[in-house]
Order: structure tokens, then C-alpha cells, then sequence
């Protein structure tokens, strides 16, 4: 046996292994930073609140850097220069430069720091414009039941906005602790027990924000998530106006069967529809389901076999939510997934 072609062999591989390993690192840190595309991210900020946060980031990542460089600059000068040449310390000259770089640049980097972070809590805890619309929105676990003050309706993760105005959130929780956060148009604000929480939203351009409970819950604190969509201000009038309006009639023959199989069965004893005998205020109002961005709070994709699963058996789809398995007749599934998509 050729023993040293062997050993020759080997290292050959080893090295391209060795060559190989870079490149593997560097495709999969940018196939890894592909998933966070669409993601959303407090430092892209697109409302006046988010902005704040992100500035004052940035701020303390630069002063971070500033103040990483002069350490290391010191650390460099220690090792390098001090080593080198026999420097004496003359009498008086430590003291300064203690004085300097570890208590008065400190000290003035905090103050700074604080002083800014005050401004900022300030006008993060300003309220809007006593006249501005006033959106409720109830945690569940783990859903979000979104109405507006004064209107007789109510929808579910998912929350309309007018671009370019401030509008109050008051935020409620029927359980346990949940927080309500839109990364890009306002930090997280906690729903506390027995509590009523303010904060406001405001979109400088229009757009779908997700949002996200941010407090853990439970289970399926994962899947809380929901959409904030900023749009001009004649869209949300005419949101505010579905909201309030009775859902639309089934319009074909399986449509008219879907809504006898959802009044006849389970469906109506915690679900609600506005304009029928359904009134269940357990689960989420289905009066606009089918125009909704997902289901179970952004578990799964609004399509109907997405809603057909999840009818079926939702316990598949987001284990431990309060919705049991439906005894639903095959045959009568699709007449009640084409009334629901119908309900927009
Ligand atoms: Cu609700 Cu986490």
C-alpha cells in the first residue's frame, strides 16, 4: 500500500475542505440574511415613533464604536509603544488621563445618552390630537379582536390606519399579558390585566406593517402576530364604514349553503357574523374573514385549503388554541370555505 500517495491524498482534500469552509460561512450567512428580507425591522423605520427609536439606535451604536476604537487604540499603544520604549509616567499626567477617559467622557456620554432617551420617552408618551380616531384592540390568547371607538363592529388582526395621522391604540387584554408591537412604526407597548394602555400609530407612507405580541403567552405566542395597513384617508373612512356594515349576503347556491351549515352548526356558538343569527363573541368576528391577510393570527396562509384544514381540525394547524375539531360533514366543507371566502 502506497502509504505517503495516501497521506498526499489526504491533505489535498483537507485543503480544498479548508478552501471550501469560507465559502460555505459567507453563502449561508447571506442565504441565512435572505430570510429577514420582508422582515420587519425597527431600523427601517416608516412612522414618526419607530424614527425616534431607530435615531436614538444608532446613537448609542456609534458611541459604542467611538468609544470600542479609543479602548482599543489605548490597548495597541500599551502593547506596542509603552512596551517598547521605557515612557515614565511624570507626576500629575495619570490622573488627567484617568480623569479624562474614564470619568469625564463617560460621564458625558451618559448624560447625553439620558438626556436624549428623556426627550425621546417625552414624545413617545405624547398623546395624539384628543380628535384623532381612536382604535381598541383586545389581546386573546392568541388573537387580536381590533374595533374603532364608536363603531358597532369589530374585525381580528388586523388593524387600518390613516398615513400621516396620529392615531390612539387603546390596548386591553382578556387574559394574560400580552405586548402590542409594529417594529416599524412604534416600540412595544405591555396589555396588562385589569389595565387600559395607550400608546399611537403613525404611518409616514402607506403600506402593510406586521405587528407582533411581544410579551410571551403561552403556546402559541408565535403565532399572535397581525398587520397594521396604513392607507390614504378616504380608504380607512371606507374601512371604518365595512366595519360597521352588516357582512355581505351569499350570493351563489354553495355560498347559501355554507351560511345554513355555519348557523345550523358549532360555528355560531363563538363566532360572530354581523347581519346574522350568529353572535358568538368567543372567537374572532368572521365578518370580513375572507379578506383577511392569514389565518390564526398570521399561523397559516387565507386560502381555502388553508380554511378547510383549519375548520376541520385547527388543532393541527396551531396546537393548544381554544377552537376543538369541528365535526363538519365532508360534503358540506366546501359550501362553508366558499361562504367564508365570501365575506370580505
Ligand atoms: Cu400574546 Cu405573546
Amino acid at each position: 500500500m502506497d502509504t505517503r500517495r495516501d497521506v498526499t491524498t489526504r491533505s489535498a482534500a483537507e485543503r480544498r475542505r479548508r478552501q471550501l469552509l469560507p465559502v460555505v460561512v459567507l453563502g449561508g450567512g447571506l442565504a441565512l440574511a435572505g430570510c429577514s428580507a420582508g422582515a420587519p425591522s425597527a431600523l427601517d423605520p416608516a412612522g414618526s415613533g419607530a424614527g425616534r427609536v431607530a435615531n436614538l439606535w444608532w446613537l448609542l451604536f456609534w458611541i459604542s464604536m467611538a468609544v470600542f476604537a479609543e479602548v482599543m487604540a489605548v490597548l495597541a499603544w500599551a502593547l506596542l509603544v509603552r512596551r517598547r520604549r521605557d515612557v515614565r509616567v511624570r507626576h500629575g499626567q495619570p490622573l488627567r488621563f484617568v480623569t479624562v477617559a474614564g470619568a469625564g467622557i463617560p460621564l458625558v456620554v451618559l448624560v447625553t445618552v439620558y438626556a436624549v432617551g428623556l426627550r425621546d420617552l417625552a414624545a413617545l408618551g405624547d398623546d395624539p390630537d384628543p380628535r384623532a380616531p381612536t382604535i381598541e384592540v383586545t389581546g386573546h390568547k392568541w388573537w387580536w379582536e381590533v374595533r374603532v371607538q364608536g363603531v358597532d363592529g369589530a374585525t381580528a388582526n388586523e388593524l387600518h390606519i390613516p398615513v400621516g395621522e396620529k392615531v390612539r391604540v387603546r390596548l386591553r387584554t382578556a387574559d394574560v399579558l400580552h405586548s402590542f408591537w409594529v417594529p416599524q412604526l412604534m416600540p412595544k407597548t405591555d396589555l396588562i390585566a385589569g389595565e387600559v394602555r395607550e400608546t399611537w400609530l403613525h404611518a409616514e407612507r402607506a403600506g402593510n406593517y406586521r405587528g407582533q405580541c411581544a410579551e410571551y403567552c403561552g403556546t402559541q405566542h408565535a403565532h399572535m402576530a397581525f398587520r397594521v395597513v396604513a392607507e390614504p384617508r378616504q380608504d380607512y373612512d371606507a374601512w371604518v364604514a365595512r366595519l360597521a356594515a352588516p357582512a355581505p349576503a351569499p350570493r351563489t347556491d354553495a355560498q347559501r349553503r355554507g351560511q345554513e351549515a355555519f348557523l345550523q352548526g358549532s360555528c355560531a356558538g363563538c363566532h360572530a357574523i354581523r347581519g346574522t343569527a350568529a353572535n358568538g363573541r368567543i372567537g374572532p368576528d368572521l365578518s370580513d374573514v375572507g379578506s383577511r391577510w392569514s389565518i390564526g393570527a398570521g399561523a397559516v396562509p387565507n386560502d381555502g385549503g388553508h380554511l378547510g384544514g383549519w375548520i376541520a381540525n385547527s388543532q393541527t394547524v396551531k396546537p393548544g388554541n381554544y377552537m376543538p375539531p369541528q365535526p363538519v360533514d365532508a360534503s358540506r366543507l366546501p359550501d362553508l370555505i366558499a361562504y367564508l371566502q365570501s365575506l370580505r
